[in-house]
């Protein structure tokens, strides 16, 4: 595999950073994820829109030379190396706040160099699960306040996540203190309320503002599907006629039973499933099923 660091391209196990990086000792760095399909990247000026945002946020200083066509253009350049230009892939984008000596929790001197690290890997992006659904459990939201911050820091989802997968589930819904829905561990969760209203929780810190949310929000408008932006309890959820999740690597993604009860009757529902037909259609991908197959 061939990444991107600091301005080269070269063989991952060439690639070397020092320990004293502060991505490596404090998680102090922050990362975008994007799709590629045959050459193409998927939503790319929202996905840098983010970054620029989370650079913000964080205080993070951006190489001059880094700009918005600076950062498609190391991402295609990962794909053609990378033999795929053919394809889906994912593309992962790296910026921390650079290393120095001695290890101090505040801010390096000012100019001290930021670590961009690059890397991209084919993916499968229709698997059988995408027509069947997916089982998630129910884990406590034990992550920090500034969840819109798209931040390397990732413990909470990592231990949730393990948690989903050693339960045979794809995903961990994160329940706050109040019992609402924020979102999954790496995607944003909705349902389809008892009048058919499409649900999910509103921007704010306690989520990820998804590119793919973005999306799909915008396409259930001009699908004319009513949606309301707000939080969901768990019991809501669990009255729901229809639940499912979105990100860029899941797309969106049927949700059929939460906590190991199912999703009304356990099987994918027809808004989801129009939400993912016009978002492949959106985004120029090719199902590999036809609308209105049955679900398998
Ligand atoms: N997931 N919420 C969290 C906590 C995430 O990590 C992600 C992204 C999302 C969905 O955002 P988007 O639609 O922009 O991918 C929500 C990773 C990157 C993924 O699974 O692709």
């Amino acid at each position: 595999m061939h990444v991107y660091l600091n301005g080269h391209y070269l063989a991952a196990r060439d690639a070397s950073i020092s320990p004293l990086d502060r991505g490596f000792l404090f998680g102090d760095g922050i990362y975008e994820v994007v799709r590629a399909v045959d050459g193409r990247l998927i939503e790319a000026e929202r996905h840098w829109k983010r970054l620029a945002r989370s650079l913000r946020e964080t205080r993070i200083e951006r190489p001059l030379a880094l700009g918005d066509d600076a950062v498609s253009g190391i991402a295609l350049r990962l794909l053609e190396e990378n033999g795929l230009m053919q394809g889906h892939a994912l593309v992962y984008l790296e910026i921390t706040r650079g290393s120095v000596s001695p290890r101090t929790h505040h801010f390096p001197p000012a100019g001290t160099a930021p670590t961009v690290f690059a890397s991209a890997a084919a993916f499968t992006p229709f698997d059988g699960q995408r027509i069947s659904g997916v089982p998630v459990i129910l884990a406590p939201d034990e992550r920090w306040a500034r969840c819109d911050i798209k931040s390397v820091s990732l413990l909470p989802n990592i231990l949730a996540k393990q948690q989903a997968a050693e339960s045979g589930c794809r995903e961990a819904w994160l329940v706050d203190g109040e019992g609402f829905v924020t979102e999954g561990t790496s995607s944003n969760a909705w349902i389809v309320d008892r009048e058919g209203r499409l649900v999910t929780r509103p921007l704010g810190p306690a989520i990820l503002g998804g590119v793919t949310r973005a999306v799909v929000l915008e396409l259930a408008a001009a699908a004319g599907i009513a949606t309301t932006e707000r939080p969901f309890a768990v019991a809501e959820a669990l009255e729901a006629r229809e639940a499912f999740l979105t990100s860029t690597s899941s797309l969106v993604l049927p949700v059929t039973s939460i906590d190991g009860r199912p999703v009304a009757n356990g099987r994918p529902g027809s808004t989801t499933r129009s939400l993912l037909a016009a978002y492949a259609h959106h985004a120029g991908l090719t199902l590999p099923w036809q609308e209105g197959d049955t679900a398998a």
